[in-house]
């Protein structure tokens, strides 16, 4: 009797790549970065893990989030959530940037570095700098036991589980995830939202799991969507406030493992130059979840359409107009304005990796990226 081994394939758990494998986790790993912080019966937010006190916390008035890549994007989702729950302004800068810069630090300034690996050179500068100068440092890392998790003041763990394929997915949502519940409780301690307000947005959050399941048992239509644009040199994504933050995200998944060009742009930004590129057939994908700013961003939309492009929209569930102005419509399940990037994220992620399958190409390794960059 011979079985054949193989240790790769195994551990894929049936999945033929571990991007794919990892895409479809995120129900579970999400459900863990809230794990025990979310009281049950009250829905308010628990923090155990943090050693600085309420009073400590609360006097914090200003926030640098350092950090690369995927991570620095899952940063600018954070800082529109903290500034909007606290109304404490939230700077976001990438790691090798921030670590040259001579920052404006004052006694009640903390910093956030974000790091799934806990290992880039760049965000550990930017901390080492930091810790230096005297700043209070919080880590949002996947990695027990890593240099950040083990030279930061303090940590919050995302509980991804571990993330194998370069291109970062399941530890995206968690330090989504994560950086609401931080948010959440900072405003908690705070006192800038009420119970009520925190165990609406908690509700919300809890349903997550569910809504990511949802999106993931129907993705042929953004699995045509990729098929569509194998051969295309180039596309863009827009949205506006949140969605643009998203939109960044999805655009570096596209670049990272398809190696098609795209941009992200905020839309009301495209007439700025960007709009001089837009011609007959341009892909263009456009988030268009953001209550607060949907005319406007169906206005640029309006704009794109006009120039020729085609255009994929993300609407939320009970969104039946946008298909007036778009060629093809994903619709993300209901859920409140500021969690709809984990839930945009989904279909992003399965557009990268779609196209990258749909040209032929190493979904798992893309040339020239390394999963942890610990040189600068
Ligand atoms: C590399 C990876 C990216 C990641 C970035 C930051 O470039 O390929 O997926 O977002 O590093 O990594 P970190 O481990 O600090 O989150």
């Amino acid at each position: 009797f011979h079985v054949d081994w193989d240790l790769v394939q195994a551990e894929k758990g049936g999945f033929d790549s571990f991007m794919l494998k990892e895409i479809s986790e995120q129900p579970q790993s999400v459900r863990d970065t809230m794990g025990a912080r979310i009281d049950s019966e009250t829905k308010q937010i628990v923090m155990p893990e943090l050693k600085m006190s309420n009073e400590q916390l609360s006097a914090y008035d200003r926030i640098y989030i350092v950090a690369c890549g995927t991570s620095m994007h899952a940063g600018l989702v954070g800082k529109d959530v903290i500034e909007k729950l606290t109304r404490v302004p939230v700077e976001v800068a990438v790691a090798s940037e921030f670590r040259y810069r001579d920052p404006i630090y004052t006694d009640n300034t903390l910093m956030i570095v974000i790091s799934q690996s806990g290992e880039t050179a760049d965000t550990l500068a930017a901390l080492r700098e930091a810790k230096k100068s005297g700043v209070t440092v919080m880590a949002v890392t996947n990695v027990v036991g890593s240099s950040v998790s083990r030279e930061a003041d303090e940590v919050i763990f995302t509980w991804a589980g571990p993330e194998i394929a370069v291109a970062s997915t399941k530890a995206y949502t968690s330090q989504v995830v994560a950086l609401y519940l931080f948010a959440l409780y900072f405003a908690q301690v705070k006192g800038t939202q009420t119970a009520e307000q925190v165990a609406e947005i908690v509700d919300h959050m809890l349903d997550l799991p569910e809504a990511i399941s949802e999106i993931l048992a129907d993705s042929a239509k953004i699995r045509d969507f990729a098929n569509s644009i194998k051969d295309v040199n180039s596309l863009f994504f827009i949205g506006r406030s949140l969605d643009y933050a998203a939109s960044l995200e999805g655009s570096l998944k596209l670049k990272e493992i398809s190696y098609i060009h795209s941009e992200a742009y905020a839309a009301g930004e495209l007439k700025h130059g960007t709009l001089a590129l837009i011609e007959e057939g341009v892909p263009v994908i456009a988030l268009a979840t953001q209550p607060d700013i949907y005319e406007k961003m169906v206005s640029n939309i309006v704009e794109v359409k006009a120039r020729g492009a085609r255009v994929l929209g993300f609407a939320v569930e009970s969104d039946n107009e946008l298909i007036k102005s778009v060629d093809e419509v994903i619709h993300i399940p209901a859920t409140l304005p500021i969690l709809t990037p984990v839930l945009t994220a989904i279909p992003l992620q399965l557009l990268a990796y779609h196209a990258s399958v749909a040209r032929g190409l190493d979904v798992d390794k893309p040339r020239n990226l390394a999963k942890s960059v610990t040189v600068e």
